[in-house]
């Protein structure tokens, strides 16, 4: 990662000032999916987190398959309003690039707390002519924010697909993680969707116990949840078929196989669901 100036502290890319102390969870992605956007701090982090399983990687793109295809699933089902929270730094096709691939009028606000995703929020905005996308710095346990600024793009009177990948699980219980659900799809109209996906620890409790004080020891939360306890975010909603599944065995038709290691289950769930 290279940026205008550097300390030991920091680093500025575009102005924006981006910490470079302590391991950022956005950062440690784009190193899992093999990108530039991060530092021996995040790195170091995710090379130890490859010593508890040493899947990390295929988990990061198992992950992003399911945006590839919950995306399609949705554009065919007729959403052309998309509101992503913890987007994450961009990694070609984002999810605007496939909403709007299926519909070209497609409009999408994203949203993170991160820095680093402000400061590469451009590739983010690269919209069609007939669509729109925008990018919000926002915290996701501060949905009233959210939802005021995206209304600035998104017409909350239709439906929206209300996306948080990979995000849940950076939010513990005692912070608000399933009222932030309620409070953002309590604003959506019926006909709009909740799509999720979230670490699980069901597979290997000692390894996800580990994780997460590893997290803790950086003053980062990590909270995996049972298929069990990611399935209560969707209370009052519709799931879609075929429910809260492994992240991979979600519509797998819908996009290639993510080639992983061995034969136990990347250790994620995901879901979609309609507000009736
Ligand atoms: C693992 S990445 C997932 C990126 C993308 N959603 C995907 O699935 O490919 C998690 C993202 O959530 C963001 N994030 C974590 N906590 C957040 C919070 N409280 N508010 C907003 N974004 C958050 C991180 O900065 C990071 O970009």
């Amino acid at each position: 990662m290279t940026g205008n100036d550097t300390a030991t502290d920091g680093a500025t890319t575009e102005g924006v000032r981006i910490d470079t102390s302590k391991p950022h969870p956005a950062r440690m992605y784009d190193w899992f999916l093999g990108g530039k956007d991060n530092y021996p701090v995040d790195e170091e982090m995710a090379r130890q987190l490859l010593t508890i399983d040493a899947r990390g990687r295929d988990m990061a793109r198992v992950n992003r398959a399911f945006m590839h295809r919950a995306t399609r699933w949705l554009g065919k089902a007729g959403v052309r309003q998309y509101l992503d929270i913890g987007t994450g730094i961009p990694t070609e096709p984002n999810l605007h690039q496939i909403a709007q691939q299926v519909a070209p009028e497609s409009r999408i606000v994203y949203c993170d707390n991160d820095p680093i995703v402000l400061a590469h929020a451009e590739a983010l905005l690269r919209s069609t002519p007939e669509g729109a996308t925008s990018y919000i710095q926002a915290d996701a346990r501060d949905p009233q924010t959210i939802l005021e600024r995206a209304g600035d793009v998104l017409d909350f009177a239709q439906p929206i697909a209300l996306s948080m990948l990979a995000l849940l699980h950076f939010v513990d219980d005692e912070d608000g993680a399933y009222e932030l659900v309620a409070r953002l799809v309590e604003r959506l109209a019926p006909g709009s969707y909740l799509v999720l996906s979230h670490v699980t620890g069901e597979f290997d409790p000692e390894g996800a116990a580990k994780a997460r004080a590893m997290y803790q020891g950086r003053g980062l939360t990590l909270r995996p949840r049972t298929r069990e306890e990611l399935t209560r975010f969707f209370d009052g909603l519709e799931l879609v078929e075929p429910g809260v599944t492994l992240t991979a065995e979600w519509h797998p038709e819908l996009g290639e196989p993510v080639p992983v290691a061995g034969d136990a289950p990347i250790p994620g769930y995901a879901g979609v669901a309609r507000k009736p």
